[in-house]
C-alpha cells in the first residue's frame, strides 16, 4: 500500500433511542449553549425536536431551536441562522435532520466562529480557520454529511442560483446520533433518493483516475452489494428495522472516506465526483432532489467515460453483480444495465426527462452545463476529465 491519511473523528452512537443521549454528548464535546437547526416539519411532527429540547433542558443546557432549512439548503436561511446563533451566544451547533440540515449547521458553525466573514465567503475561497463544535441527530440516510468532510449550499440570491460544496475537516461532526427508527417516517421517494446517493458516494470513489488498495475495492464492492440489497427493502417497507439500519450505516460508511483510501506513489485516490457536479448543477437550476439527479445522469456518464478504463467497469460488473461475461465492454454494459435496474427498483429516474417532467431543450442543457462549469471556467472529473462540450454531450445523452 502507498501513503495515505485517514481522518474520521466523528463519534457514532447507533441504535434505538440513542437520541436520548444528546445532552450527554453535547456536554462531552464542550457545548453549554446549543443552537439547534432543523428542516421543515418532519422533526417537529415526529416529536423529535420536543424530545431533544426536553433532554437538553433536563441536563440544564440552554438551547434555541430554529427550523426552516429546505432540501438543497439556501445560504439566505443559513445567514438568518448565523444571526440568531450569534445573538443567542451559542457555543455548539446541533443539526437534527438530513444532509440539508447538517450542511447548514456546518456553515452556521463556521460563520459564528468567524463573524467578520459572510457565510458565503467560505464557499468562494475563504479558508475555514476555526468553527464551533457540531453534532448530528440523523433523520434520513442519504448524504452522509454526518461523517463527511463536506458541506453543500445553494446561493439563492445569485441569478441564476449556484450550488457549491466545500471540503475541510472543520466540517466533521463531533458526534452523530443514528437511530434507524427515526428514518421510518420518510416518504418512499426520499428513502430511494438516499439509497441512490449512498451508492453514488461509493461509485464516485471507485471510478477514479488514481486507484490502489485491494481492501478499499473489496469494501466498496461490499458496500455496493449491501445498498443494492437493502435499498429496495427499505423503500418497500420503511418499518423494516434491519433494512433501515443497513441503509443508515451504509450511508455513513460510504461518505466517511473509507472507500477512497489508496494512492499511487504520493498521489492520493481522490475520486471522480463528476456525477455529483453534473447533478448539483441540475439541482441549482431546478431544485431537484439530489439523489434523483445522480441516477438521471449516471448511465450516460458511465457510457461516455468507460473507455478510459474499461477493465474497471468490467470489474465492477463482475464483483458487484456477478456478471460472468468475459468481454470487458459487454460486461461493463451489463453492469450499467444492472445499476439502472437498481435505481429503478428504488423509484429513481433514469433520464433528465423523467427527472424534470419534460424533455429539456438544447438551451436548457447549455444553461445547466454553464452552471456545472462555473461559467465555463472549470473542468470536472478525474476518471476522464470533462470540459463544457463533454458535459453538454453527457446531458444530451441522458435526455
Ligand atoms: O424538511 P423536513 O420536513 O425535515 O423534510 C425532509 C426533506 O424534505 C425530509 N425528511 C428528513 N428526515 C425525515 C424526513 N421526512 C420524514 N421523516 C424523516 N425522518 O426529507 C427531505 C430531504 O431532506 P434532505 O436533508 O434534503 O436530504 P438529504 O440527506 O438527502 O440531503 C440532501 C442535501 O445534502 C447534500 C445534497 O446536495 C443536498 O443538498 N449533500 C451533502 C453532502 C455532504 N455534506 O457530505 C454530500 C452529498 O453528496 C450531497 O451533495
Ligand atoms: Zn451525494
Amino acid at each position: 500500500m502507498e501513503k495515505f491519511v485517514y481522518y474520521a473523528p466523528t463519534e457514532i452512537v447507533f441504535g434505538r433511542d440513542t437520541e436520548n443521549r444528546t445532552a450527554e454528548l453535547v456536554k462531552k464535546y464542550g457545548g453549554t449553549r446549543v443552537f439547534v437547526i432543523y428542516g421543515g416539519h418532519s422533526a417537529v411532527k415526529s416529536g423529535l425536536i420536543g424530545r431533544i429540547e426536553e433532554n437538553l433542558k433536563e441536563a440544564g443546557i440552554p438551547m434555541l431551536a430554529m427550523g426552516g432549512v429546505v432540501p438543497n439548503p439556501l445560504v439566505s436561511t443559513a445567514r438568518e441562522m448565523v444571526k440568531a446563533a450569534l445573538e443567542f451566544d451559542a457555543d455548539f451547533i446541533l443539526g437534527v435532520g438530513g444532509g440539508s440540515v447538517m450542511d447548514t449547521a456546518k456553515g452556521v458553525a463556521h460563520a459564528v466562529a468567524s463573524p467578520e466573514h459572510d457565510i458565503w465567503d467560505f464557499w468562494t475561497g475563504t479558508k475555514v480557520e476555526k468553527s464551533l463544535p457540531i453534532g448530528a441527530v440523523l433523520t434520513i440516510s442519504a448524504a452522509g454529511s454526518e461523517t463527511s468532510n463536506s458541506a453543500v449550499l445553494t446561493n439563492d440570491l445569485k441569478v441564476p442560483p449556484t450550488k457549491r460544496g466545500i471540503n475541510n475537516n472543520f466540517n466533521r461532526c463531533k458526534f452523530a446520533i443514528m437511530n434507524p427508527e427515526l428514518t421510518m417516517t420518510l416518504p418512499k421517494y426520499q428513502i430511494g433518493a438516499g439509497a441512490a446517493d449512498i451508492f453514488m458516494h461509493t461509485s464516485e470513489r471507485y471510478f477514479a483516475a488514481i486507484l490502489g488498495n485491494h481492501l478499499t475495492d473489496e469494501m466498496a464492492e461490499g458496500l455496493f452489494r449491501d445498498i443494492i440489497l437493502y435499498g429496495p427493502k427499505g423503500v418497500e417497507d420503511p418499518q423494516d428495522y434491519e433494512a433501515m439500519s443497513e441503509i443508515m450505516w451504509c450511508g455513513s460508511v460510504s461518505h466517511v472516506g473509507l472507500t477512497g483510501i489508496g494512492a499511487q506513489g504520493d498521489t492520493p485516490r481522490e475520486g471522480d465526483w463528476a456525477c455529483h457536479q453534473l447533478g448539483m448543477a441540475i439541482s441549482a437550476l431546478y431544485d431537484s432532489t439530489h439523489g434523483a439527479t445522480l441516477t438521471a445522469v449516471w448511465a450516460a456518464w458511465a457510457r461516455y467515460v468507460r473507455e478510459a478504463n474499461i477493465a474497471r467497469f468490467a470489474q465492477f460488473a463482475r464483483k458487484v453483480y456477478g456478471i460472468t461475461e468475459e468481454d470487458d465492454m459487454k460486461a461493463s454494459e451489463a453492469g450499467i444495465e444492472c445499476t439502472n435496474a437498481f435505481f429503478k427498483s428504488v423509484g429513481m429516474p433514469l433520464s433528465l426527462t423523467e427527472l424534470l417532467g419534460h424533455e429539456p431543450t438544447d438551451e436548457e442543457i447549455e444553461a445547466i452545463a454553464t452552471e456545472c462549469t462555473y461559467d465555463r471556467k472549470r473542468k470536472i472529473g478525474s476518471f476522464k476529465v470533462l470540459d463544457y462540450d463533454d458535459i453538454v454531450a453527457i446531458y444530451k445523452a441522458c435526455r
